[in-house]
């Protein structure tokens, strides 16, 4: 499982071969909502401001800011400028960096964010915290395989059945969101009960005869009570966990 996370500042260049996973506390950023809303868009303050709860629309504007800041950095390009495009099923994505080719996505869960960068085609990451009244053993049957459910059953622990689904909600939720199709996709096309995750192979497929598509999951540690995974198309990239330098804002 990962879980060294660094203070960076300035953020270092994205190389070929490496993804980077930026973490951003939102507790911290309280004194700078002026300055996120002015790196946005005007649609993408409208859409902002159509939130009715202040902590969702924290968490797209401060996303989406830290977004733009960091494609900026990479691409050279003016964070306000860089065109983000939704995907048929809603993926955000920026087909045209300058000449750069960076996937992205971007999870939130409480005071938590986080944004992956890719050259090396598509990612997908979920956070969620642990502690959600979440009927799980409900949710597992009506969305889990089979294995999976057995597999949580099996837990005697409360807290310790709580937590693991929660991991394989978060690796699930990370490859659906690689794939892009997001909830849409079933969650019971993949199994994802395993002991502990880096770089898994998991296949996704519709159906028996379907050859599926193929990503590799890995558990997160965010530092903090949550569970969060990423899903990558290909293995053996080493992921760099960073803290967002809140002062590249200023
Ligand atoms: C994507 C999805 C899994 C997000 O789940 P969630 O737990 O509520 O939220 P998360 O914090 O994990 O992720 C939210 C982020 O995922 C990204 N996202 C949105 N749709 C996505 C998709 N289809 N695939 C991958 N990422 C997506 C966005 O960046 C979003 O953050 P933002 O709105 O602040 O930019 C869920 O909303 C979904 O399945 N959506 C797709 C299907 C759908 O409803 N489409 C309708 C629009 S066409």
């Amino acid at each position: 499982m990962l879980s060294d996370w660094k203070p960076i500042d300035p953020p270092p260049p994205l190389e070929a071969g490496e993804v980077q996973l930026w973490r951003i506390d939102l507790a911290d950023s309280a004194g700078l909502r002026d300055r996120f809303t002015t790196l946005l868009t005007p649609s993408e303050q409208l859409h902002a401001s159509r939130y009715r709860l202040a902590q969702a629309r924290d968490h797209f504007s401060v996303g989406r800011a830290c977004l733009r800041t960091l494609l900026g950095n990479l691409s050279g390009l003016d964070p306000r400028s860089i065109t983000i495009t939704t995907g048929v099923h809603g993926k955000p994505e920026s087909p045209n960096l300058n000449g750069h080719s960076i996937a992205f996505n971007v999870a939130h869960s409480k005071d938590t964010i986080l944004i992956a960068l890719s050259r090396n085609g598509p990612v997908g990451v979920d956070v969620e915290y642990f502690d959600r009244p979440t009927d799980i053993m409900d949710v597992a049957k009506h969305n889990f395989t089979e294995t999976e459910t057995s597999s949580l059953e099996a837990i005697a622990d409360a807290e310790t059945r709580h937590r693991t689904f929660y991991r394989y909600w978060t690796r699930k939720e990370a490859v659906l969101k690689a794939d892009g199709r997001g909830l849409i996709a079933s969650l019971a096309s993949f199994d994802v009960s395993f002991e502990s995750l880096h770089q898994h192979p998991i296949r996704m497929r519709e159906s028996k005869d379907d050859q599926g598509k193929l990503f590799f999951v890995s558990d997160l540690t965010v530092g903090i009570e949550a569970a969060a995974a990423i899903a990558l198309e290909s293995p053996d990239y080493p992921i760099k966990q960073l803290i967002f330098p809140l002062n590249l804002l200023w």
